[in-house]
Formats: structure tokens, C-alpha cells, sequence
């Protein structure tokens, strides 16, 4: 059985004292939760901080994007070599707001998943279309293309596989107020859990496959109730500790019933 998995994207939010108040608060607020993976992916320079801070929690630490060279002459970037030294286990690739404003294609979101692998991390790869795609029928078209391009070229052993969590986010639902339907939302997950299948066979389905875009404590269950869907990639729900917790411990109580 695929562990449910919630991760909070703080995009450019918190400074470091605003990400570490939130830290000495949040994992009381979430002390009865078992068997669910928490990810907090802060901005990078609150990541040291935050490390020492989740010291003796569950939590687990992801960051929003790397480069994918280990070291060199690229000013400004972080490398996967870099995010290790720290204990962040995840990496968010291809976020939506990466290929918008900092054009992020194709290759160079494959060159950061096969990076993310060759060091140890976790890669969150997140696909979605936006408004005039959906519009004009081209969903499931433009999520084979990102799944298929993002993973084509490099060999995975098996034992990499189940690591990788792919979470779809369709554009015109981030931080809109409206999220997608549970259905429609679960119809797109059992599409690229039948891509992963075609491209790795039964192995694939142990992949985690994650819901983003307006997600909240009222409807996370609308989505996590899902077969195939496992967890979700929350922005805005994430910044404040108690909404963030009340939307955990929503999916918490789902799974005891
Ligand atoms: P919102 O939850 O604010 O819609 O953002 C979703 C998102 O982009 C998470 O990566």
C-alpha cells in the first residue's frame, strides 16, 4: 500500500525568523499523526534552520528546486549536492511557476529529476495544463508529453522507481480558490498512473501520485479519498501552522475510518 504523503510549498513566503516560528509551533500540532509523510519545502535559505528545528520530528524536509550540476561556475543556484549536506530527502521539479517566470523547459526539468536520483533525492515532479489547454482538450495530450519528456533518456533501476512522487497540478487551479473536481482530479491520476504503467510496468504503481491547486482543511479529503490519489502539494494552506495541521489531521481521521 502507497503511504499517503502531504507537502507544504512555501513558493517565496516566511523569512527565515517567520519559517522557524512556524517550526517551534507545528509539530505539536501534528503529534498524533502516524503513517503520513510530511514534507515542508521553505524557501532555501531557512532550510539549515529548519533542519535543527525538525530534529526529533517525523517531518521531513523538501526543497522548492535545484540545479543539476553538483558544483561549477552557475551563480546563484543550489546544487542536489548541497540540499544533502542539509537532510532535505525531496525536491519539487517542474513546478508550474518555474516554467512560467523562469523558463524551465523539457530538458532541463529531465537533467533535475535525473539529478535528483544520481544523488539521493527524492524528485517531486509536478505536471498540469492550464486554462486554454483544458479548454481546448489537450489535458491528458500535454501530461503525456511533460511525464514522457521529463522521464525519457536515462535509465532507472527499479529500486529508484517507487521514490519518485508525481503530482499534478493543473495550473488554473493553483492559488485561484478553485480547486479541480475529486473527480476529475482522480481521472487524471489513473492517466498517469496508466502512463507510468506503459513506460515501467506493474513497479510504476507503487509511484506516489499527489493533487495540487487550492487544496484545503475543507476539501483535502476530496481528493486524498481517492484510489489513486495520494497525498497532496499544498501552497497557500501551508503557510499558517494551525490550517496547515487542521488539513493533516483532516486526512489523518479519513484513513481511521
Ligand atoms: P495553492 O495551494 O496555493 O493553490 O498552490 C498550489 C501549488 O502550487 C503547490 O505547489
Amino acid at each position: 500500500m502507497r503511504q499517503k504523503i502531504v507537502v507544504a510549498n512555501w513558493k517565496m513566503y516566511k523569512t527565515i525568523a517567520e519559517a522557524e516560528d512556524f517550526m517551534k509551533r507545528f509539530p505539536g500540532e501534528v503529534s498524533g499523526v502516524k503513517d503520513i509523510e510530511i514534507v515542508i519545502c521553505p524557501p532555501f535559505i531557512s532550510l539549515p534552520g529548519l533542519s535543527v528545528l525538525m530534529k526529533g520530528t517525523s517531518l521531513i524536509l523538501g526543497a522548492q528546486n535545484m540545479y543539476w550540476q553538483k558544483e561549477g561556475a552557475f551563480t546563484g543556484e543550489i546544487s542536489p549536492l548541497m540540499l544533502r549536506e542539509i537532510g532535505v530527502e525531496y525536491v519539487i521539479i517542474g513546478h508550474s511557476e518555474r516554467r512560467k517566470y523562469f523558463n524551465e523547459n523539457d530538458l532541463c526539468i529531465k537533467r533535475k529529476i535525473a539529478a535528483s536520483f544520481a544523488y539521493g533525492l527524492n524528485p517531486i515532479l509536478c505536471v498540469g495544463e492550464n486554462f486554454e489547454q483544458r479548454s481546448s482538450n489537450e489535458t491528458e495530450k500535454i501530461i503525456r508529453e511533460q511525464i514522457f519528456s521529463a522521464l525519457e533518456g536515462f535509465n532507472l533501476e527499479e529500486h529508484q522507481l517507487p521514490k519518485m512522487v508525481v503530482a499534478y497540478e493543473p495550473v488554473w487551479a493553483i492559488g485561484t480558490g478553485t480547486p479541480a473536481g475529486g473527480d476529475d482530479a482522480e481521472a487524471i491520476a489513473i492517466y498517469i498512473r496508466s502512463l507510468l504503467r506503459e513506460k515501467w510496468g506493474e513497479v510504476s504503481d507503487q509511484i506516489r501520485i499527489l493533487y495540487g491547486g487550492s487544496v484545503k482543511p475543507e476539501n483535502i479529503t476530496e481528493f486524498t479519498g481517492k484510489e489513486n490519489i495520494d497525498g497532496a502539494l499544498v501552497g497557500n494552506s501551508s503557510l499558517k501552522e494551525n490550517i496547515f495541521a487542521d488539513l493533516i489531521n483532516a486526512v489523518f481521521r479519513e484513513r481511521r475510518v
